[in-house]
C-alpha cells in the first residue's frame, strides 16, 4: 500500500493518481478509537499512493454518478481540495488542485509554499513540517444558490465530514493530520492563489506518524 507509484501525466498536463484502494487492514473501529490531533510528524516522503488514499478520502468520487466519499447536501459539492506538496515521493513541490472527477491532480504554482503557508496559519509549525498539506475551500454559491443562508452551515458540515474522513483515512495508513482552522484568510487565499469565489476552511497537514 506504501509503494512508491511512477507519476502519470495526461496531455492536458494533469496528473493520474493512482486508484484508491478499497480495502485495508485497520477497521473502522480501531481507526476511531485511535484517532488523535498529531502536530509532529517522522521525516521522509509521503507516497504518492497515499496521498491518493487522503485525497479520495476528503473528496473522492465512489458512483458512476459521482457521488463521492463525503455527503453533501443536495449533492452539490461546494468543496474543493488543494494539496500544498513538499515532501511527496514522485511529485514535484507546488499547489495543486484535486479534481475528485478522474482522480487527478491540476498544477496550479510550483515550489514549496510550505513556510509561506505556515505563516498564514499563525506560525503553526505543523505546517511547515509536514510532508504535505490539504487545504479545504468552500464554494458557497453552489450550496446558497439552492438552500439560501441555510446552505452556508451545510457547507461547514460538509467541510467537517471531509476532515474526519481525512483524519481516519490518516489513521489507516499510519499518518498523522490536524484539522487546522486558525489561519489568516487573506493570506491563505494569496499563498494558494485561491480564486475570488474560494473561502478558505481547513488545513490538514499530513506527515509520518512518528513511532
Ligand atoms: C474547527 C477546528 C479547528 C481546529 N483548529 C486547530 C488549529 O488551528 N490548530 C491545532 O493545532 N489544532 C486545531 N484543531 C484540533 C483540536 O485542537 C483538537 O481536535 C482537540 O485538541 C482535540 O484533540 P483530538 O483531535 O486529538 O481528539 C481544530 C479542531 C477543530 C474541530
Amino acid at each position: 500500500m506504501g509503494l512508491t507509484a511512477p507519476l502519470s501525466v495526461a496531455e492536458n498536463g494533469e496528473i493520474s493518481l493512482p486508484a484508491p484502494h478499497v480495502a485495508g487492514h485497520v477497521s473502522i473501529e480501531r481507526a476511531l478509537h485511535a484517532r488523535r490531533s498529531i502536530r509532529e510528524y517522522a521525516p521522509g516522503p509521503l507516497t504518492l499512493t497515499h496521498l491518493s488514499q487522503v485525497l479520495s478520502a476528503a473528496q473522492g468520487v465512489t458512483a458512476t454518478d459521482g457521488f463521492r466519499t463525503a455527503p453533501s447536501a443536495g449533492a452539490l459539492y461546494p468543496l474543493e481540495v488543494y494539496v500544498v506538496a513538499g515532501d511527496v515521493a514522485e511529485l514535484p513541490q507546488g499547489i495543486y488542485r484535486y479534481r475528485s472527477q478522474g482522480h487527478t491532480l491540476q498544477r496550479i504554482a510550483g515550489g514549496d509554499s510550505r513556510p509561506a503557508l505556515m505563516q498564514a496559519a499563525l506560525g503553526q509549525p505543523c505546517i511547515a513540517q509536514a510532508a504535505a498539506v490539504l487545504l479545504v475551500v468552500a464554494v458557497y454559491e453552489r450550496t446558497t444558490a439552492t438552500y439560501g443562508t441555510r446552505g452556508t452551515r451545510y457547507v461547514h458540515m460538509e467541510a467537517g465530514h471531509a476532515a474526519q474522513n481525512v483524519y481516519l483515512k490518516a489513521v489507516s495508513l499510519q499518518l498523522g493530520t490536524v484539522a487546522v482552522g486558525a489561519f489568516d484568510d487573506r493570506s491563505i487565499k494569496a499563498v494558494a492563489a485561491l480564486r475570488e469565489e474560494e473561502q478558505p476552511l481547513y488545513l490538514l497537514p499530513l506527515g509520518r506518524k512518528e513511532h
